[in-house]
């Protein structure tokens, strides 16, 4: 067993090494053939008729957005209970995000509370596949239907995860994806933007080649930026995905086997299932009544835990200037106040998996345990 148990790690072997050696032999290392076959899979992965590359997940939620046109004067419907970049990607257009509350089993968006946030200024709604459990699209996709309103997936926990069968990120006008070092595959940075809209897939082909579709004109037919990964990433992407099955089938074993080991542990609650979603488990999570002190147990033990996102509406960077809260919030409170992941890796050993619920068995049992 080794000595710390991190909470996460990435899934990388000789794999990654080779495609990025690979890359730097070949001499073209931005985007080239390996970002070309990168997306052609992530087509094949996803279903999504369009996919291009973006340089992490924040800026393919920023162009997606930007895409359709959402500006200083427009409203984006975002749950309260995500990643920062939610929201900031929102920030970045000049929009104004509005945080609406979440269930307080599965964290995702409470569709029910999207529709009294919605005002005239309201353009879009960003559904967040939190801790890669699909939000509750159809119910989603028909707000949007009856109130004209654009759909932005953020899938950025959701690699591998569908929703009635169909990948998430393919329901909305766009879907975006992150391949940050914490996400199921990784290329380090990374990021993918989802649509099944040719004009949108075009446009935002202009939008992340400076205003171009070929690279090496310097004719410019559009306003464009460089919102481009490069080949060591793309290189890196493939391999991951090749290992993507392996890594999702050792995460939900890994869930079930803590599921198991905690049963019978009353203090200790998992979050619910939604059985709408084939849900690939970002982190492994637990409720607990004070996450904090259990957290600090299991530090000790050098386990490596995070407490849940804090609430989006209580962050020190929103304020009343630029955001806005619909409603009462309180089940993102509640997450956060109870929320705690424990290591989550797909590489965890079962022996490890034993050892942190032995621990927190030992936090409830108020024994002592030696720490290593
Ligand atoms: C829900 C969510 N949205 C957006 C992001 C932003 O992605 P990135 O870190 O690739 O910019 C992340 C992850 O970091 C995330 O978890």
């Amino acid at each position: 067993m080794r000595t710390t148990i991190p909470q996460f790690e990435p899934y990388l072997g000789q794999e990654e090494i080779f495609q990025v050696n690979e890359v730097l032999r070949s001499g073209w290392i931005t985007e080239g053939a390996r970002s070309q076959e990168f997306v052609k899979r992530l087509v094949a992965l996803t279903g999504a008729r369009y996919v291009s590359l973006a340089p992490n997940g924040t800026l393919a939620l920023y162009a997606a957005l930007k895409l359709l046109g959402i500006r200083e004067e427009d409203e984006v419907i975002v749950p309260d209970f995500t990643f920062l970049a939610s929201a900031t990607a929102v920030v970045l257009t000049g929009a104004t995000p509005v945080f609406v509350d979440v269930d307080s089993a599965t964290f995702n968006i409470l569709p029910e509370l999207i529709e009294p946030a919605i005002t005239k200024r309201t353009k879009a709604i960003m559904p967040v596949h939190i801790y890669g459990q699909a939000a509750k699209m159809d119910a989603i996709l028909d707000i949007a239907k009856r109130h004209n309103l654009k759909i932005v997936e953020d899938a950025a926990q959701g690699i591998g995860v569908s929703y009635k069968g169909r990948h998430v990120g393919t329901f909305g006008d766009f879907g975006c994806l992150s391949f940050f070092a914490d996400k199921t595959i990784t290329t380090g940075e990374g990021g993918a933007v989802l649509t099944n809209d040719p004009g949108l897939a075009e446009a935002h082909l202009y939008f992340r080649n400076q205003g171009r579709l070929e690279r090496g004109s310097f004719i410019h037919p559009r306003l464009g930026y460089n919102f481009r990964l490069t080949d060591v990433q793309a290189g890196i992407g493939l391999a991951q995905l090749d290992k993507l099955a392996e890594i999702v089938e050792m995460k939900r074993k890994n869930e079930h086997f803590y599921r198991e080991l905690l049963a019978e542990v009353n203090q200790v609650t998992f979050p619910t299932v939604d059985r709408d979603s084939e849900r690939v488990p970002f982190r492994v999570n637990i409720l607990v009544a004070d996450p904090e002190k259990l957290g600090g147990f299991l530090e000790a033990r050098k386990i490596g835990v995070r407490r849940f996102f804090y609430p989006i509406h209580r962050q020190p960077c929103f304020n009343g200037h630029n955001s806005r809260v619909s409603g009462v919030i309180q089940n993102s409170v509640r997450a956060f106040e109870h929320g705690l992941s424990l290591p989550s890796s797909a590489r965890l050993r079962t022996e490890e998996i034993r050892y942190v619920c032995a621990a927190i068995c030992d936090f409830f049992a108020g024994t002592h345990v030696p720490s290593r």
